[in-house]
Formats: C-alpha cells, sequence, structure tokens
C-alpha cells in the first residue's frame, strides 16, 4: 500500500481554541472558517455557549458575538481537553466570571497547579481537590499578574495572557520562548502588540471589530500523515495550506534532519501566521539524530509519532528533557516504551525521557493506548506499516483529529 495525493486538513486545534476565547471577548461579530471539528474544539464551543456566548457553527464555520461572557447556570464539563480547562480558567478569572468545573478521568488526574497558583497570586479566589480538578472559581483576579516563567507551558502562558486581558493594569508575564505562540500572534493580527523585550505586556483592552479568519491546517495532525508517508513504499503526498510556525515546526524540522524527502513550498502569511504547502515523499533511508531540549518544546504532542518514526531508521534516538510528556493524556513515555517493548523494540525508558536503538524488526501487536488519541495513532501509523492494514480504526482520534482514519483510506493506493 502507497499513500498518493492531495489534502488539506481540518484547522489547528490550538489556534480554534484561542480564536474562539477571543470572539467571545469582542462585542462584534466574528467569522472562523475551518475551525477544527474535533471533540476538544467542541468542548470550547460547548463551554463559551454555557457562559452565554452567542455561537452558530454550520460543519467547520462558526459564527459568533461576543461581549456577553458571565457565569454559566451548571457546572462545565471540560471533559478530555487541558488546552480548554486551562485557557478557560484563566479567560473567567479575567472577566471576574464564577463556574465549576469538571473533567474525564483522565483531564481529573492532569496538574492544574501551575494555573491556579498564578491567578490566586493575582488575587482569584480558587478551590480545587488538591490542586487537581474538580476546581470551582468564585472571584477573578484582581491584581495585575506578575509571572516569572515556571513551566514549558504555552496553555500557561495563553491563560494568563487571557486573564490579564481583563486587568486594567498591566500584567506582565516572564514566559518560555520556545512555548507556541499563537495567541500572541492573534492579538498583533488585532493590533494589539502584546510581546515586550523579555515579558508579555498585558491589560484590558474592549476588543470591537470582528473577526474573519480561516485557521490553517493542523501542523500536528499532519505529522501523522507524514510519517505514513515517509514510511510507506512509493508514498507521494501533498498537504496544502497547513500551519508553519517556527514554535510548532520540531517534527519538520526534526524529519528533514533525519534525511525525510519533504519540500516545504509557498509559505505565506495569513491572518496572524505563516502557512505553507508540503510535498511529502516515500524516504527509506532515515537516520536518527540528536534532539535538543528546545526542540522538544516544539514538537511536544509529535514525539510520539516521532518515536514511532525512529524506530525504522537507522541509530539511536535519545528524548531526554521531555518529563512534560509524563503528564499529557497519558505518561506518553510509558505507553509508548510498553507498547514497543511488546513489539520487540530496543527501548528503554528514562526518567525524563527514552532511548531508542533503530532498524529492529518489529512485531505488530494489540496495542493499549491508555486512552490516548496521540498515542492510537501513533500505533495506527506503525501498524499500517508493518501489515498494511487500514481496518483497526478507533474512535479516540475523533478527540483531536477526526479526519485521520477517513484521510488515510482517501490517499491509500
Ligand atoms: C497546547 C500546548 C501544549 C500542547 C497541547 C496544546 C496549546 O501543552 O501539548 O496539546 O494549545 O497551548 P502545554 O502548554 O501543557 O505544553
Amino acid at each position: 500500500m502507497k499513500l498518493v495525493g492531495t489534502i488539506r486538513l481540518g484547522g489547528d486545534k490550538s489556534i480554534s481554541h484561542r480564536v474562539l476565547m477571543f470572539g467571545a471577548l469582542i462585542s462584534n461579530k466574528s467569522t472562523f472558517k475551518n475551525i477544527s471539528v474535533c471533540d476538544d474544539v467542541k468542548t470550547t464551543i460547548q463551554i463559551l455557549k454555557q457562559c452565554n456566548i452567542s455561537i452558530e457553527q454550520d460543519k467547520n464555520i462558526v459564527k459568533m458575538i461576543g461581549g456577553t461572557l458571565s457565569a454559566p447556570q451548571k457546572k462545565l464539563d471540560i471533559r478530555n481537553s487541558g488546552t480548554t480547562m486551562r485557557l478557560m480558567l484563566g479567560l473567567l478569572a479575567g472577566q471576574n466570571i464564577g463556574a465549576q468545573f469538571i473533567g474525564d478521568s483522565s483531564l481529573s488526574k492532569r496538574p492544574m497547579k501551575r494555573i491556579i497558583k498564578p491567578l490566586l497570586d493575582a488575587g482569584a479566589n480558587i478551590k480545587s481537590n488538591n490542586n487537581y480538578l474538580p476546581i470551582e472559581i468564585s472571584r477573578g483576579i484582581i491584581h495585575p499578574i506578575n509571572f516569572i516563567k515556571k513551566t514549558k507551558s504555552a496553555q500557561v502562558k495563553s491563560s494568563l495572557i487571557f486573564a490579564g486581558l481583563g486587568n486594567k493594569n498591566e500584567s506582565k508575564i516572564y514566559y518560555n520562548k520556545f512555548t507556541r505562540d499563537h495567541s500572541e500572534n492573534l492579538l498583533k493580527y488585532m493590533g494589539k502588540d502584546i510581546v515586550g523585550d523579555n515579558s508579555l505586556l498585558v491589560k484590558k483592552n474592549n476588543f470591537m471589530k470582528g473577526l474573519d479568519i480561516e485557521v490553517p491546517g493542523d501542523i500536528s495532525n499532519a505529522s501523522f500523515i507524514i510519517a505514513a508517508g515517509l514510511l510507506l513504499q512509493d508514498s507521494n503526498i501533498n498537504i496544502r495550506d497547513v500551519l508553519y510556525n517556527n514554535l510548532r515546526n520540531g517534527f519538520l524540522d526534526t524529519v528533514k534532519r533525519m534525511g525525510a524527502n519533504i519540500e516545504v513550498r509557498n509559505i505565506r502569511y495569513c491572518y496572524g501566521e505563516n502557512i505553507c504547502d508540503l510535498v511529502i515523499r516515500y524516504s527509506p533511508n532515515l537516520k536518527n539524530v540528536k534532539i535538543t531540549k528546545t526542540q522538544i518544546i516544539t514538537m511536544i504532542d509529535e514525539i510520539p509519532v516521532l518515536v514511532v518514526l525512529a524506530t525504522q531508521a537507522k541509530g539511536k534516538l535519545i528524548i531526554d528533557d521531555a518529563s512534560e510528556l509524563r503528564i499529557k493524556e497519558s505518561d506518553r513515555i510509558n505507553a509508548l516504551c510498553s507498547n514497543l517493548i511488546k513489539m520487540d523494540a530496543d527501548i528503554e525508558e528514562t526518567s525524563n525521557g527514552l532511548i531508542i536503538s533503530g532498524g529492529k524488526k518489529l512485531y505488530s501487536t494489540t496495542i493499549n493506548d491508555f486512552g490516548d488519541h496521540r498515542i492510537a495513532m501513533s500505533f495506527f501509523v506503525l501498524n499500517l506499516y508493518l501489515n498494511n492494514n487500514l481496518n483497526r480504526q478507533s474512535e479516540i482520534s475523533n478527540i483531536s483529529f477526526p479526519e485521520f482514519h477517513s484521510l488515510l483510506r482517501k490517499l491509500s493506493i
């Protein structure tokens, strides 16, 4: 089997969450095209509706009128979406809106101190289950935020940006410069440049002008299609209109260094971000390469599929300084190692990562996806390569990439 053809991808999940939350702050009509229709973004839409924002959706087009955020009647069920949880807590804290948050069993195990602590320091009143869900906020921030970077998390940074946008005094957010910058880029597109010399400077804004944005294709989702195209003999795939942002390109840059035959074409500016077209061709001679700490941040969600690819490349791949992977939708380091050991890979789990020697013959087996969409899709790609079988579909990909299986079918010959 090979993958051949031209595709476009659903909107980038990180950007979709953010445009919807900015739309909620704008007292006017905004229109967003190519919004991701994944479950996580559906959750953000549902939560904003519960907070009294008027939203109409027709497939991947959303029309909304913001400026009416207010307290929800019922608990907010954030389901599996870490980004919705963390960004919404900041957004509501900035607007002084009370709410109760709950989530599914995976989200309930994910740490929220990273966001609760800086909001508490800025005067918010937040109760939680020892810094885990359920969480209740009863008063928003009353002082500007003075945040010194403690995590490498874009979610924390964006949450504090949203919170700071509700306070009339200027907040100063010192942040990790390698974390994704979509909130900053959108604000710049809206006429507010918040990027200072070494911090972000944010204060209350009355956003009036509606946005009209087409969301670029999701580069994280592209990585699964790219990996499959590199592995399957004679594949030749075009991916059009996909996000091209240095802080999200870690996977693309790494596989190119590994010897992947990928062309990046037509880089162009589009609604605050760059987009491009990608041409991916079968690449049989991949070699594992060294990865730095900062590169890990720019491909944090793509590490599972990179590791899968590394099993088929020559030499060693060392993933280090990646402890954040242990607190994603699953412990991704353990999920990768335990499944790959079952497949007979040469892999060792370390405290902050893993070491894998590629090139060993692997055996296709039943995978434990640990309830994690990205683990499921990574091993789907590996099993596809090992036994050319498109049939082991699982609905879990709907969390972030609902078109995953249909696009692979469309491309397969
Ligand atoms: C995201 C940031 C990352 C990433 C997540 C989406 C975002 O999380 O893993 O899937 O949209 O800001 P962290 O900020 O926790 O690293």
